[in-house]
């Protein structure tokens, strides 16, 4: 990788991208060539927000790849009530922006280990990272962005199909969600663009779902750079007809609270990723999801366990993509 960093995958060309995957077959493949690769090496995880995946890949990954991880408990201050804030710390490792400046936290970190990876709330957080770290930053989702995801769905896709190029992707869910921002999805667009998948990209017609600002620039930037066609098509039923991938996005967020949960279950029934959906598809479509899935709402179970599904595949895919990011990165 020519870049430092991994924030944004508009800043890797498409040569960067395919060694990057390549390097994740070459791994998949023979995982005890790799088992030294980053003997001696530390990974520091700070994380603002639970994980599943991106924390246990990553952890597992620098085990298999004879590295180090620690893991780094800081969710956002604001999210204790303001009375238990002071108890509170004594469960969270550390606060991200509060107490300690982002710069000290980058700065002794970068004495200690070789790679940071970041999951926080704010997307100036990592940038901040990036600004004062003297070892390269793996941003681990932030509300613009999620980029070791996307390489997974790349990779995944590959896999499964072989190619890019003349792909046909429906994205179906809340792309703008301006609350969790739908990282993701933006990051996956970005991706297909570079790599030339066509995309349509499918929610309802309201300006809070709808891709927005900078990452759908870029999207849309990169797109036209490779002669790539991504748009938006509100129908569900159209956006997937002859699609190669459904990629099941987001669609529900029970943190948002009991008001918007029940403007969503009005918006989004008609988007549920269901076998009537599926059906309009190619016979050998496949169907993802980054997962955690709200079953039974945003996709459903005869789905998600179905035939075309290769979600398991897909989240089994982040471990050795974390792999091949880490080597990328660490051994600059
Ligand atoms: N897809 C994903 O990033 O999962 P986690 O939130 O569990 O890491």
């Amino acid at each position: 990788m020519v870049s430092k960093h991994l924030r944004s995958l508009h800043f890797l060309s498409r040569d960067e991208i395919e060694t990057i995957l390549e390097l994740t077959r070459d791994i998949k493949q023979k995982p005890a060539e790799y088992a030294h690769t980053l003997a001696g090496k530390t990974l520091a995880m700070l994380f603002e927000l639970p994980s599943l995946r991106t924390r246990n890949s990553f952890e597992t990954a620098m085990t298999q790849l004879g590295g180090h991880a620690i893991f780094i408990k800081c969710p956002p201050e604001e999210s204790f009530p303001e009375k238990s804030r002071e108890l509170a710390g004594f469960v969270v490792d550390t606060w991200l922006g509060t107490m300690e400046s982002i710069k000290d936290k980058a700065k002794v970190l970068s004495r200690y280990a070789d790679v940071i990876m970041c999951r926080a709330t704010k997307d100036e957080t990592v940038e901040a990272l990036i600004k004062y770290s003297d070892i390269p930053v793996i941003d681990g989702m932030t509300p613009s962005f999620h980029p070791c995801q996307a390489l997974t769905d790349l990779f995944t896709i590959w896999e499964k199909k072989g190619r890019f190029k003349g792909l046909e992707m429906a994205i179906v869910g809340d792309l703008g969600s301006q609350q969790d921002g739908a990282n993701a999805a933006n990051s996956l667009m970005i991706g297909c663009a570079k790599m030339g998948i066509d995309v349509t990209a499918s929610c309802p017609e309201m300006n809070r779902f709808m891709p927005y600002g900078k990452p759908w620039e870029w999207a849309l930037e990169d797109a036209k750079e490779t002669g790539t066609r991504i748009e938006i098509e509100h129908d569900p039923q159209k956006a997937v007809k002859d699609a190669d991938v459904i990629y099941a996005y987001y669609q529900y967020s029970f943190e948002a609270g009991p008001e918007k949960m029940r403007e969503r279950m009005v918006m989004f029934p008609p988007y549920q990723v269901n076998t009537k959906l599926v059906d309009q598809a190619k016979p050998d479509v496949i169907v993802m999801h980054c997962l955690p899935a709200y079953r039974g709402l945003e996709i459903t179970d005869p789905v998600i366990d179905g035939p075309h599904s290769v979600v398991y595949d897909q989240a089994e895919n982040r471990l050795h993509t974390q792999k091949a990011i880490l080597i990328s990165l660490a051994k600059k």
